[in-house]
């Protein structure tokens, strides 16, 4: 029998191999109910694609989203946190979205990105090198973190010497992304990130402003010139942009390796086509995707699937459970770098789709590239296990893996 009392969203078990429950949720119930957190899990592909293009459900829910958290509050820190977070693009409809979205993607083209690839290889080369020595390292701290690191760090050209808190700043950022703020340790630490780092941009624009460079602060600077409805838009996207970048690449690429892990034949086709590269990045994104869900507020009650969802409600789209739906991608389990079409939703869907795609396609596909010239991985005797404090990002905390030395 098929019983829902298991199904423990937030459980360690669920964190390390969500897929199960998430297929358990997409065959029985797949507009699921999540009463510990009041709100609706989508589990199957067509709902969600139409759950993105509904105007039924809006990208305006910074207070609904920190209301179910417990995060919202009258005191200063609070209101300063929530009104920051209230005008990230990510959390803006049209009319307001289209604007913003226009400002943040100038530095996000093509030409842009692709202009990046040599400090970027050398950035990869530069972090290698211990680990090239050592003939092991832990995946997570010595390569994912300082390449996701100092691509955004060299993007918006932060101090070198700055670089750490924005680390630290960005790891506590993510923890409302999904339901799962468990503690007022993990509440107090988003609201001080939060504002601390809002805080040092707001410095670092003026200085920018009295000096600008070709980094992305500065692009975004000029963007906002001429444009009042734009002004101090600089300061709140590039503190979103830098949140949004670090803690996701990190886990993308992290699980992209575990996923070639614990593929070895994948991995050994990958080692002798290297044309297969691309193919794998898309592969890790769609079997192992770092954002697991996306989610909107009800503004118009509404159904999917016949369900009933009433306005106020919050609504999960779980694009990991999307991308293993079985009536789009033909034997979904399956980890396959060669498959075709691969349309995942790993990035969102529709206007929202995320601007930093090329960017992490780009950071994965030169990483892997150089990892791949060290021969014979494999998984050092120590164990890894998921870092997990809600349901939409995931990533393992450690991965330590040797090679031979060179
Ligand atoms: C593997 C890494 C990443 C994944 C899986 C990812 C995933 C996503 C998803 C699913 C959305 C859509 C959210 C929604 O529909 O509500 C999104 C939006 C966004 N992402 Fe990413 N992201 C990644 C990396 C990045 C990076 C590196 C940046 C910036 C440098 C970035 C910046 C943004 C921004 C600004 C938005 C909001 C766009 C909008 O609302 O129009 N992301 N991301």
């Amino acid at each position: 029998m098929i019983a829902g009392a298991d199904i423990d969203l937030m459980s360690e078990s669920f964190f390390a191999n969500p897929f199960p429950i998430l297929e358990r949720l997409r065959t029985w119930q797949p507009v699921y109910f999540f009463d510990p957190f009041q709100c609706f899990i989508l589990t199957r592909g067509a709902d969600i694609e139409a759950f993105t293009k509904s105007p039924c459900f809006s990208s305006r829910r910074a207070d609904a989203l920190f209301g179910s958290l417990g995060m919202l509050g009258e005191d200063e820190a609070t209101k300063k946190m929530v009104s920051v977070w209230s005008r990230l693009v990510f959390f803006q409809d049209p009319p307001r979205h289209t604007l913003l979205r226009q400002l943040v993607m100038k530095g996000f083209t093509p030409a842009a990105i692709e202009h990046f690839r040599p400090r970027l290889v050398s950035l990869v080369e530069r972090t290698l090198e211990k680990g090239r020595r050592q003939g092991e390292m832990d995946v997570v701290a010595d390569f994912a973190e300082p390449i996701a690191l100092n691509t955004i760090a060299e993007l918006f050209a932060l101090p070198e010497a700055d670089r750490p808190r924005f680390m630290d700043w960005s790891r506590d950022l993510l923890k409302p992304a999904g339901a799962g703020v468990g503690s007022d340790e993990a509440r107090n630490a988003v609201r001080r990130s939060t504002n601390d780092m809002v805080d040092y941009l707001a410095d670092l624009v003026e200085k920018r402003r009295a000096a600008p460079g070709d980094d992305l602060i500065s692009q975004l600077i000029a963007g906002e010139q001429g444009h009042h409805q734009l002004a101090g838009e600089a300061v709140i996207q590039s503190f979103q942009m830098i949140g949004a970048g670090f803690v996701t690449s990190t886990n993308q690429l992290t699980n992209t390796v575990l996923a070639l892990m614990r593929h070895p034949e994948q991995l050994r086709a990958l080692r002798q086509n290297p044309g297969l590269l691309r193919g794998a990045i898309e592969e890790g994104l769609r079997h192992e995707p770092a954002v697991m869900s996306i989610n909107r507020v009800c503004v118009e009650d509404t159904e999917i699937g016949g369900t009933r969802i009433p306005k106020g409600r919050l609504v999960y789209a779980m694009v990991a459970a999307a991308n293993r739906d079985p009536s789009v991608f033909p034997e979904p389990e399956r980890f396959d770098i060669t498959r075709t079409p691969n349309r995942h939703m790993t990035f969102g869907v529709g206007a929202h789709y995320c601007p930093g795609a090329s960017l992490i396609r780009l950071e994965i596909e030169e990483a892997l590239r150089a990892l791949l010239t060290l021969p014979r991985w494999e998984l050092a005797d120590k164990p890894y296990d998921y870092q997990g404090s809600n349901f939409s990002d995931r990533g393992p905390r450690s991965l330590h893996l040797r090679f031979a030395r060179q």
